[in-house]
C-alpha cells in the first residue's frame, strides 16, 4: 500500500509568555496524539511547529521590562521548547520566526504579491499617540467593541467575539502607552484583497468539508466570516520589530505578524530540510498535491488558517512558481478553562506547563487533558478531576490490569508468557474484542475525535479487568492450570495491544510497558493480534501509574487566585535581593558523619551552627567517606523546612556541586570563618 504523506502543523505559540494547559488542549496535545498514531500506522508524516516571535505583544512586554524584544523571545522560546519536550511533544522541528530562513520566506511571499500587483497600497486612518509621537499598533489601543460591547477590545479586532472592524468604529479608544485618547492620522499600508478570494474560499471549504468532514465549530466560524463579507486586510504595520517590508518606500514598516507567522510553518519545514541535509524535503510536503496537510489550532486562530492563509496560498498558486498545498482540514478546538474560569496570568488562575511538570509526570496530564479535550465546546481542567483520572482510571483500571497480570505470571508462570491452551468461548470472545480496538480507535482519530479514541483505550483496559475477573485465574490455577494459563496468555495479548494503543496518549508509560513486556512496538494495524509467543520472558513489573495523594492536590488548589509572594520570579526569571535574603545560607561545621545502613547515597551528619546542633541527611555518600567530612566547614541552607528522609529528620541542606565525573563537592569555607556566619 502506498504510504500516506501527511504534513501536520500546530499553531506557533507566541514567544511572549509561558504556555499553559489551555494551549496544550487547544492544539498541541491533539496534534501530538494524531501524529504519534500516524507514525505507528506507518504514514510518512512530519510534525512542524515553532515560536511566533514577532508582533506587538512582544514589543509591549519588552517595553514593560525595559529590555530588547530579542531578550523576551530568547527567554520564552527556550522555556516553551523545553516545556513542550517535557510534555512529550514529538515535533520534527520546533523553529523560530526570527530566523533568517523565515525572514526570507516572508519577504518572498510579500514580493511575489507586490510584483504581481496583487497588493493595493492604501492610505488609511490609524490611531496615533500624540504624546508618544507614534502610530499605535492595534494592541496598543484599547476600547469598547462595536459588536459586543467588550471593553478591552483592540483597535481592529475583538478578542471576545472575534469581530474585525475599522479603527474608527472602536468606541472610547485609549492609548495603552500614555492612557490618552489617540487621534486618527493618515498612514499608508499594503493591503491583501481578501474579498476577491471569498468565492474561491467558500468553494474550497465546501469541497474540503464534503470530502473530509470539517468540524462543525470551524464551519460555523467560517460561515460567520463569509456572511459579513471579507474585506481587504493590511499586511504591513508601522513598527520596528518584525520582518522589514522589502521595498524602498517602506521605511519603518514591517510585515503584519499574521501575514508572516502562518508562513512560519513553511520556514520551519525548510529548516528541517537543512538540518536533515535534504534540501528538497520541504517541497516534498508543501509542494506536492498528494500531501494531506492538517493544521491543528485553537479556535482563536480559525480565521487565519481557514481564510487568510489559504487565500495567500491561492494567490501564490495563481502565479507561475511551484504551487503549495492548502490545508485539507483544520480541526480547531474550543478553549479549556481552569476550574470554571478563564486562564489568567495576572490573577494567577491556571498553571504553566513547566510548573505542572515539576510536580507530576507528563502522562497523567496528557491523559486527563485528552479525556477532556474541548473538541466541540469549552471544557474545564479541575485539579480533583486530574487526581481522579489518575487514581481511578490510569492506576485502578489500566495500571491494575497490567499489574495483576504481571504479578500473577511472575508468581505462577516464572515470568514467562504462558501457553495458549484450547480456547473457551470467553477467551475467543476476548481475543476478538482486543483485535477490534485498533480499527475502532483509528476511525475516531482519523475523524479528529481524539477524545473518544483515547477513552476507548481505557475501555480495552476495562474489558481486560472484566475478563480477568470473570475467568477467575486464582481459582483455575489450582483446579485447571491449562485454563489458567490460557487466561493469562490472553491477558498478556491485551496488555501488548494496550501498550501500543496507549502510546499516542501516554508515550512515556507506553515505553515503560514495552520494556516490562520485553518487546518492541509493531504497527498499529498488527498490534491487536497475538504478538507474544509462549515462553517469552517478561521483565519484572513496576508501578506505571503511582497514585496522587490528596495533600499535593489540595495545596495546588489553595494557591489558585493568590498572588505569589515572589511574583516577579515567574515573569522575568529575576529575583529581588529580598527574595534572595529569604534563603538563610550559613556556615556550619560537621561534627560527625555516618553511613545509613539502608542507603548508599545518604549520610547522616551532625553539624554545628553557632550554639545549635542539627541533624542533616545529605546525599553525598557516593562522593565522601564519612571520616573525611568531620570538622569540615560547609555551607548549609539553615531555614529549610525540616523533611524526613529514610525515616530520619533532616534539618537543613548542605550545598554541593557536581563535577564532570558526577561526583559531588561540598562547598566548604576556610577555618577562620565562624559557624553561623551568613553567606551572601
Ligand atoms: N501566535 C499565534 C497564537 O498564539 C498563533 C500563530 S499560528 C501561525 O495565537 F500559524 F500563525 F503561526
Ligand atoms: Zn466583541
Amino acid at each position: 500500500m502506498l504510504q500516506q504523506k501527511i504534513l501536520v502543523t500546530a499553531a506557533l505559540p507566541y514567544a511572549n509568555g509561558p504556555i499553559h494547559l489551555g494551549h496544550l488542549s487547544g492544539a498541541y496535545l491533539p496534534a501530538d496524539i494524531y501524529v504519534r498514531y500516524h507514525r505507528l500506522k506507518g504514514s510518512d508524516i512530519i510534525f512542524i511547529c515553532g515560536s511566533d516571535e514577532h508582533g506587538v505583544p512582544i514589543t509591549i512586554s519588552a517595553d514593560k521590562e525595559g529590555v530588547k524584544p530579542k531578550q523576551i523571545i530568547d527567554r520564552y522560546h527556550s522555556q516553551n521548547k523545553e516545556a513542550f519536550e517535557r510534555f512529550g511533544m514529538s515535533f520534527d522541528n520546533y523553529s523560530r520566526t526570527s530566523l533568517p530562513i523565515h525572514h526570507e520566506t516572508g519577504k518572498d511571499f510579500f514580493l511575489e504579491f507586490y510584483n504581481r500587483g496583487i497588493l493595493n497600497e492604501k492610505h488609511s486612518m490609524q490611531f496615533y499617540d500624540e504624546k508618544a509621537k507614534m502610530f499605535l499598533p492595534d494592541r496598543y489601543v484599547e476600547g469598547t467593541c462595536p459588536n459586543c460591547g467588550y471593553d478591552e477590545a483592540r483597535s481592529d479586532e475583538c478578542e471576545n467575539c472575534g469581530a474585525l472592524y475599522q479603527p474608527d468604529e472602536l468606541k472610547n479608544p485609549k492609548s495603552k502607552i500614555t492612557g490618552q485618547t489617540p487621534v486618527l492620522k493618515e498612514t499608508s499600508h499594503w493591503f491583501f484583497p481578501l474579498g476577491k478570494y471569498q468565492k474561491r474560499l467558500e468553494e474550497y471549504i465546501d469541497e474540503m468539508n464534503r470530502k473530509y468532514g470539517w468540524k462543525e465549530n470551524v464551519l460555523q466560524y467560517c460561515r460567520g466570516w463569509f456572511k459579513d463579507g471579507l474585506e481587504d486586510r493590511a499586511v504591513t504595520r508601522d513598527l520596528d520589530w518584525g520582518i522589514k517590508v522589502p521595498i524602498d518606500s517602506a521605511e519603518g514598516k514591517v510585515l503584519y505578524v499574521w501575514f508572516e507567522a502562518v508562513l512560519g510553518y513553511i520556514s520551519s519545514t525548510k529548516e528541517l530540510s537543512a538540518m536533515r541535509g535534504e534540501p528538497d524535503l520541504w517541497k516534498k510536503y508543501w509542494q506536492d498535491i498528494s500531501t494531506k496537510y492538517i493544521a491543528f489550532i485553537g479556535k482563536d486562530n480559525v480565521v487565519f488558517h481557514c481564510i487568510v492563509f489559504p487565500a495567500m496560498l491561492m494567490a501564490w498558486n495563481d502565479g507561475d512558481k511551484a504551487k503549495y498545498v492548502l490545508p485539507q482540514n483544520v480541526p480547531a478546538n474550543e478553549f479549556l478553562n481552569f476550574e470554571g474560569k478563564k486562564f489568567s496570568k495576572s490573577r494567577n488562575w491556571g498553571i504553566d506547563v513547566s510548573d505542572f511538570l515539576n510536580l507530576f509526570p507528563a502522562d497523567p496530564l496528557r491523559y486527563t487533558l485528552a479525556a477532556n479535550l474541548p473538541e466541540s465546546r469549552d471544557t474545564d481542567f479541575y485539579w480533583k478531576e486530574f487526581q481522579l483520572r489518575n487514581n481511578s482510571e490510569l492506576a485502578d483500571i489500566l495500571g491494575n490490569f497490567i499489574n495483576r497480570t504481571f504479578t500473577f505470571i511472575h508468581k505462577h508462570f516464572d515470568g514467562k508468557v504462558p501457553a495458549r491452551g484450547s480456547l473457551q468461548a470467553i477467551d475467543e470472545e476476548m481475543l476478538k474484542v482486543i483485535s477490534g480496538y485498533p480499527e475502532k480507535i483509528s476511525k475516531l482519530f482519523e475523524a479528529y475525535k481524539i477524545r473518544d479514541g483515547v477513552l476507548e483505550v481505557m475501555n480495552l483496559a476495562r474489558a481486560g479487568n472484566k475478563y480477568f475477573n470473570d475467568s477467575e485465574p486464582w481459582k483455575t490455577v489450582k483446579s485447571d492450570k491449562a485454563i489458567c494459563s490460557t487466561t493469562l496468555y490472553v491477558c498478556l495479548q491485551a496488555i501488548y495491544t494496550l501498550a501500543e494503543l496507549m502510546n499516542p496518549v501516554v508515550p512515556f508509560s507506553s515505553s515503560k510497558l514495552f520494556y516490562m513486556l520485553n518487546a518492541e512496538k509493531t504497527s498499529w494495524d498488527n498490534c491487536g493480534f497475538e504478538n507474544l509467543q509462549e515462553g517469552h520472558q517478561l521483565k519484572m513489573a513496576e508501578i506505571i501509574f503511582p497514585k496522587i495523594e490528596d495533600d499535593i492536590i489540595e495545596s495546588q488548589m489553595l494557591k489558585l487566585g493568590k498572588k505569589e509572594e515572589t511574583g516577579e520570579v515567574k515573569e522575568t526569571g529575576q529575583i529581588t535581593i529580598d527574595d534572595f535574603m529569604k534563603v538563610q545560607l550559613k556556615v556550619a561545621q560537621i561534627i560527625s558523619a555516618e553511613k545509613l545502613e539502608k542507603s548508599d547515597k545518604l549520610l547522616k551528619l551532625k553539624v554545628k551552627i553557632e550554639n545549635e546542633e542539627r541533624q542533616i541527611i545529605a546525599g553525598i555518600a557516593k562522593s565522601y567517606k564519612p571520616e573525611d567530612l568531620v570538622n569540615k566547614k560547609v555551607v548549609v541552607v539553615a531555614n529549610l523546612k525540616p523533611a524526613k528522609l529514610m525515616g530520619l529528620e533532616s534539618q537543613g541542606m548542605v550545598l554541593a556541586v557536581e563535577d564532570e565525573k558526577g561526583s559531588l563537592n561540598v562547598i566548604s569555607v576556610g577555618d577562620p570563618v565562624k559557624t553561623g556566619t551568613r553567606v551572601r
